[in-house]
C-alpha cells in the first residue's frame, strides 16, 4: 500500500492567511444544518486551523478536532482551546464505533485519496442519523 502525499504538511500559516477565510462561508451555514445541541460530541475532521471547531464550541458542543498535520493541530488549539486534539488521517480515526452525535468536514474530502472509503469510516463513528 502506498502512502498517501502529505500536501498539507508544514502549511498551516500559509493556510491560515489565506484560503481558510474562503473555507470558513460555509462554516455557519454548515453548522446551522446540522445544529450540533449543547454537550453532543461533534467530530471535525480536517479542522486545518480550527475555525469550524472555534465556531461549534460556541453552539456549546464538545469538539473532537482531528488532523493529520501537527502544525494544523497547534493553531486548531490556539483557535479551539479545549477541544479534543487528535492527530489522524482519514479513512482511518482512532475513535470508538457510535461515539459522536455530529460530523464535519469542510473542504476535505476533497483532499482524501478514497472518499468512500472516508464516508463509511464517518458513519462508523457517528450516533446521530439525519431526519
Ligand atoms: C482545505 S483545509 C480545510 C480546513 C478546515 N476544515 C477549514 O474549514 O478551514 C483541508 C484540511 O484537511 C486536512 N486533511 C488532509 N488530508 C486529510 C485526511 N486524509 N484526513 C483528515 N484530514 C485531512 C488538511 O491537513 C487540512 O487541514
Amino acid at each position: 500500500m502506498t502512502t498517501p502525499p502529505r500536501k498539507w504538511d508544514g502549511r498551516a500559516i500559509a493556510y491560515a492567511e489565506t484560503f481558510a477565510g474562503q473555507c470558513a462561508h460555509a462554516i455557519e451555514p454548515l453548522l446551522g444544518a446540522l445544529d450540533p445541541r449543547p454537550g453532543e460530541a461533534l467530530l471535525d475532521v480536517g479542522t486545518g486551523a480550527g475555525a469550524v471547531a472555534a465556531a461549534a464550541q460556541g453552539r456549546g458542543g464538545v469538539v473532537i478536532a482531528v488532523d493529520p498535520e501537527a502544525d494544523m493541530l497547534e493553531l486548531a488549539d490556539v483557535a479551539a482551546p479545549g477541544a479534543v486534539l487528535v492527530r489522524a488521517a482519514l479513512p482511518s480515526l482512532p475513535l470508538p464505533g457510535v461515539s459522536v452525535d455530529v460530523v464535519v468536514a469542510n473542504f476535505v474530502l476533497n483532499h482524501v485519496p478514497d472518499a468512500g472509503a472516508a464516508v463509511r469510516e464517518l458513519g462508523r463513528v457517528l450516533r446521530r442519523v439525519a431526519p
